[in-house]
């Protein structure tokens, strides 16, 4: 079962188009001239395209999302579900998968590395003994009895925010080129919503919320390298892996890690100018959602910028999912439906942001960016 599960996975795992991209959002408007769209060796990705729903059918509160759950409650179901997930991700083996080891990503070798490192000693460095967790996140999730509090999650989670980029941008010959695009275009709806309504305040200080392993962090110290980057994660494993391999890098501002919780950080008020939530939300339910927004809103600066950029709703190649694929992610992402009822746009406005604009930057993702009014 788990098997078959995970070959017709791999098999509908390689649909993708990108189309030009598309705001959306009431007040939305179309903004494409910082979009990557030119791939580095030559291939022709095509620009996001949005479907003709609000959200997929698989997901919310539909009969279809209702039959998913009820799968997915039982357990011995769940349990082949969660294996051939896993197995989806990590190797499968269909001629046309997209999927990491089949695109270049030495998983298992970056496991490996991380897990016979030092890494270990670093933790005790990095942890918050005194943190409460939210009930929410000592949960199983993607695939992992403890969650993201383990050491295998922390070792793949580097390749496996890899393999996000290349399933987002499948035409790209390398994980590389497919980060570009997708870390590329997100970069730039940042810089250009920060240009336009921030009243001309640099950039000078980064909150990374859900920061993981580091990569996103990274990509946003690198893109404001006058900047001083904070990265922040409830998972001192994830955080440990991110210090350590910062040590490596040689940069103007260094990084600093905290542990600690995006919906009650700890930090000063009015102590950012950007803080960003990449991925992070669809892993929440809505009420950390709503809490996360709150927190970045009394962090940031007047003129300051949110920005969240995770799965569409309205993304072409999310709608259109085959039913093994979206269950099978159903199987290990329990807060997804949530996510997808949430009406992110209206929350980051009851939070008191202004000029909220939401825009895909690429076929499966939309980054959402909002202003602290002066
Ligand atoms: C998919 S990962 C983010 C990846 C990363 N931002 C990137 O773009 O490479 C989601 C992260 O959110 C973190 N997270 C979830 N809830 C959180 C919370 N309330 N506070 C801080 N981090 C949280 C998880 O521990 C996990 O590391």
């Amino acid at each position: 079962m788990a098997a078959i599960l995970a070959r017709a996975g791999a098999a509908a795992i390689a649909a993708g188009n990108l189309r030009r991209p598309q705001e959306t959002g009431n007040d939305s408007r179309r903004r494409t001239r910082n979009l990557v769209v030119a791939a580095v060796t030559g291939t022709r990705p095509e620009v996001p395209q949005e479907g003709s729903l609000e959200r997929p059918a698989w997901s919310g509160e539909t009969p279809l999302s209702r039959l998913v759950g009820a799968l997915i409650a039982f357990k011995p179901l769940y349990f082949l579900m969660k294996l051939a997930s896993r197995e989806v991700i990590i190797s499968c083996s269909m001629r046309r998968c997209r999927t990491a080891e089949k695109s270049n990503i030495p998983w298992r070798e970056m496991t490996k590395q991380v897990l016979e490192s030092d890494v270990y000693e670093v933790f005790e460095s990095i942890r918050d003994l005194n943190l409460v967790y939210p009930d929410y996140y000592l949960n199983p999730f993607h695939a992992y009895d403890e969650g993201n509090l383990s050491w295998l999650a922390a070792a793949e989670a580097e390749p496996a925010t890899m393999s996000i980029a290349k399933r987002a941008i499948p035409e790209a010959g390398s994980i590389d080129e497919a980060n570009q695009i997708v870390r590329g275009n997100w970069l730039n709806a940042i810089e250009e919503h920060h240009l336009k309504y921030s009243g001309n305040c640099q950039i000078n200080d980064i909150l990374d919320v859900g920061c993981s392993v580091g990569v996103s962090t990274r990509y946003l110290a690198e893109k404001f390298p006058s900047a001083k980057a904070v990265g922040l994660d409830l998972s001192p494993y994830f955080l440990a892996v991110a210090a350590q391999k910062e040590e490596k890098i040689s940069r103007q501002n260094r990084i600093r890690w905290v542990h600690g919780n995006g919906e009650a950080t700890g930090l000063p008020s009015k102590s950012f100018d950007l803080v960003s939530l990449a991925y992070v939300c669809h892993e929440c339910p809505a009420r950390a959602i709503t809490g996360l927004v709150n927190e970045a809103f009394r962090v940031l600066r007047p003129g300051g910028t949110i920005t969240l950029t995770d799965n569409s709703p309205k993304s072409k190649v999310l709608q259109e999912l085959s039913p093994v694929l979206f269950t099978l992610m159903k199987s290990t992402e329990p807060f997804l439906d949530e996510y997808y009822m949430l009406d992110l746009e209206e929350t980051m406005r009851q939070a008191g942001f202004v000029n909220v604009h939401s825009i895909l930057t690429d076929p499966r993702h939309r980054t959402v960016t909002a202003t602290v009014p002066f």
